[in-house]
């Protein structure tokens, strides 16, 4: 007798009723660059299909988004200047903060995320102050702390820092605790990598390193069990969401992470993912579409429980058809 598995399989109600994993526009972050100006909306020429956004502009990209069913966007700043030590990051006008509290005042209920970092506000692009030619851990903990606070202040709902510097959950979370802001939760970059695969996002944060790179603070994409001591590490010092970042080149890692979480985990199908996708389907070379929702599946059925993604406004199209 031959075993059957085919015959789950038959036809598109059966295949329905036994699938596993499902996608759901609940699972999606939506990305969005915000820069200074009014009425702006420019295409981002290494994410075709992004845009650098004002804060007008995006409080209408953040209804479109919510009206599709999308709970969450996730903010990037682009600040009108750059400095040593990215000061425009924690300013109270700063353009993220700015946007945050024009997109809550007309959507309070939409699940608004900052990054919290200081690559794309100082000089020298990298993710911490610089001391003695080197990223310096410690100094740079105040800082992050600082722009989570005015983020917390302009209403976000959750912080996201993507920094990784060692303990700044903790710091964050004091910060925040003795502003009065112990119900605001920390999204952690827990485990990121140090990734080629952010290529795009560099050129539209305008972002890169000026000198080096993030070696010395992402993480080696050889390195599995230290991903389980980062995230265990966000948890102790009081992450309420942890990420895998990127997604698709680490689905190992977000089941690892998964199985181990006692907090939902958020996986982030990076820039370079996307612009991959793009690339080829402008080509002709691949069915960009079924090719975006098959990424998707795959990194829910890896474990991530949300979604961090540039596709999040064209899936939804799909999803809501
Ligand atoms: C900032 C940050 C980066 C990304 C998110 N936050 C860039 C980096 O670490 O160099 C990448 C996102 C993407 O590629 O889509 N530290």
């Amino acid at each position: 007798m031959i075993i059957r598995p085919r015959r789950l399989r038959r036809t598109p109600a059966i295949r329905d009723m036994v699938r596993e994993t499902s996608l759901s526009v609940k699972d999606f972050i939506a990305p969005l660059f915000v820069k200074h100006g009014q009425g702006e909306k420019e295409p981002i020429s290494t994410m075709p299909g992004q845009y650098h956004f004002s804060v007008d502009t995006i409080v209408k990209e953040a209804e479109e988004l919510w009206g599709l069913g999308i709970p969450s966007i996730i903010f990037f700043g682009l600040p009108d200047k750059k400095d040593a030590t990215g000061s425009r990051s924690w300013a109270e006008d700063g353009i993220v903060q700015q946007a945050v509290s024009a997109v809550k005042d007309r959507l309070p209920e939409m699940v608004v995320i900052t990054d919290v970092c200081l690559c794309e506000y100082t000089d020298h692009g990298h993710c911490g102050v610089i001391k003695d030619g080197k990223v310096d851990n410690d100094s740079t903990l105040e800082l992050l702390a600082r722009q989570a606070v005015t983020h917390a202040k302009a209403g976000a709902d959750f912080v996201a820092p993507s920094d990784m510097m060692d303990g700044r959950v903790a710091a964050i979370r004091k910060a925040l605790d003795v502003e009065n802001y112990q119900d605001i939760g920390i999204l952690s970059y827990a485990v990121k990598y140090a990734s080629a695969f952010y290529g795009p996002f560099r050129e539209a944060a305008d972002s890169a390193p000026q000198f080096g790179d993030r070696s010395g603070y992402q993480m080696d994409p050889a390195n599995a069990i230290e991903a389980l001591k980062e995230a265990e590490l966000d948890m102790e010092e009081g992450a309420d969401i942890i990420m895998v970042k990127p997604a698709m080149p680490y689905l190992d890692i977000i089941r690892r992470v998964r199985e181990l979480s006692l907090v939902p985990v958020a996986a982030y199908n990076v820039s370079g993912e996307y612009a991959m996708v793009k690339a080829a389907g402008m080509k002709g070379w691949i069915d960009e579409k079924k090719v975006m929702m098959e990424m998707l599946i795959s990194i829910k059925r890896a474990g991530a429980d949300m979604i961090l993604t540039y596709f999040a406004k064209e899936a939804a199209g799909i999803l809501n058809y």
